[in-house]
């Protein structure tokens, strides 16, 4: 092994990698993580990772780490020639729209989202047709299509504050496509739904399968310890957990208390995340894994980054990049 992969695994255990990984797994992970960082410099590029991507992807390569939100707002201020989104489609594209003049790249083309995948502007369009009057309020997880249909964006950290700003003008809002999201964003503001907020029938395939006799059950292995889902979960889980939040707002809330163990209802990667940043917090694994999220690897981050594919590049038209940023920065202003 020469001195620069010692040195890197060094680096890696400092970060917290061990708390996941063993000793032979650090070596194979640290060869790829000097290539890629290497190559970075040369090409001036910049890793941008959701929580929810591999722990050696987050911890080993990445200069920005986020929930949506936060990825969307520290992204508009970069200042590299190219961006790699450890990520999905989604999460690439509004990268892209934030930073027109970049070139921007995802390790794994076909890493979609059961949410984004769930409606299309057509849809968006006949909605608007049915209910004129409405504002239509998009979550972050969809098309750039459909948000250029859309009033405004918002991102599970900062969805209820948005949507009760706007009722304040708004008899009825029409809210897209997390139905689950959306009831329990409903139930929080105390609206009607199918009158006063109108849903779409999508859903995210990772948070919508946790199971509430289950969680009853870790309930009464571990009687005093914090449970906290994310607000993709239906309802019936949230009224069962201590907590619901965005990815970030788990994070925070581990960091302000000090129960006896946490359990997070939602993508693993949030709770190998977790072990990495609270080592000394104990942590009850109930964790499903998304499949697009989980497309990322080193190994085709570094592909990616050595041959810059077409394949790989997120391409808008400009006109699509002008429609749909007019609901992004709508939601920068009213999240202020
Ligand atoms: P966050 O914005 O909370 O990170 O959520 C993104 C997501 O895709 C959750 O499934
Ligand atoms: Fe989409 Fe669900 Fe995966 Fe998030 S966890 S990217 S909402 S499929």
């Amino acid at each position: 092994m020469n001195e620069e992969v010692k040195n890197e695994i060094l680096r890696l255990k400092e970060k917290g990698l061990t708390n996941i990984c063993v000793e032979g797994e650090l070596e194979q992970i640290a060869e790829l993580t000097v290539e890629i960082n290497r190559l970075k410099k040369l090409k001036n590029a910049v890793i941008l990772a959701h929580v929810y991507q591999r722990p050696e992807v987050i911890l080993g390569i990445s200069d920005l780490v986020g929930d949506s939100f936060k990825l969307s707002s520290d992204c508009s201020g970069i200042n590299a020639d190219i961006i790699i989104f450890c990520g999905v489609n989604f999460m690439a594209q509004t990268a892209k729209i934030l930073n027109p003049n970049k070139r921007v790249f995802v390790p794994s083309p076909d890493a979609g989202c059961s949410l984004s995948d769930s409606i299309k502007k057509e849809d968006v369009i006949a909605l608007r047709k049915k209910y004129p009057d409405a504002p239509v309020v998009t979550y972050i997880n969809t098309e750039a299509e459909v948000k250029a249909y859309s009033d405004v964006i918002v991102t599970s950290s900062n969805a209820e504050k948005i949507l009760s700003n706007l009722y304040k003008k708004n008899k009825r809002i029409i809210f897209i496509p997390d139905k689950f999201m959306g009831r329990n964003l409903a139930r929080s503001l105390n609206k009607r739904i199918g009158d006063e907020m109108i849903l779409w029938d999508g859903s995210c395939i990772v948070h919508e399968k946790f199971d509430v006799a289950v969680i009853k059950e870790y309930r009464k292995k571990y009687p005093n310890m914090m449970v906290m889902a994310h607000s993709e979960c239906p309802s019936e889980i949230i009224e069962n957990v201590d907590f619901m939040g965005s990815t970030s707002d788990m994070l925070a809330q581990i960091k302000n208390t000090s129960a006896e163990s946490y359990m997070l209802v939602t993508e693993c990667g949030l709770g190998e995340l977790a072990t990495t940043m609270f080592p000394d917090k104990k942590f009850i694994a109930m964790c499903r894994l998304c499949p697009y999220m989980k497309m990322t690897s080193l190994e085709n981050v570094l592909e990616t980054l050595k041959n810059l594919p077409s394949n790989n590049e997120v391409i808008l038209s400009k006109d699509l990049i002008e429609r749909s940023r007019k609901s992004i920065d709508m939601m920068f202003e009213l999240a202020r």
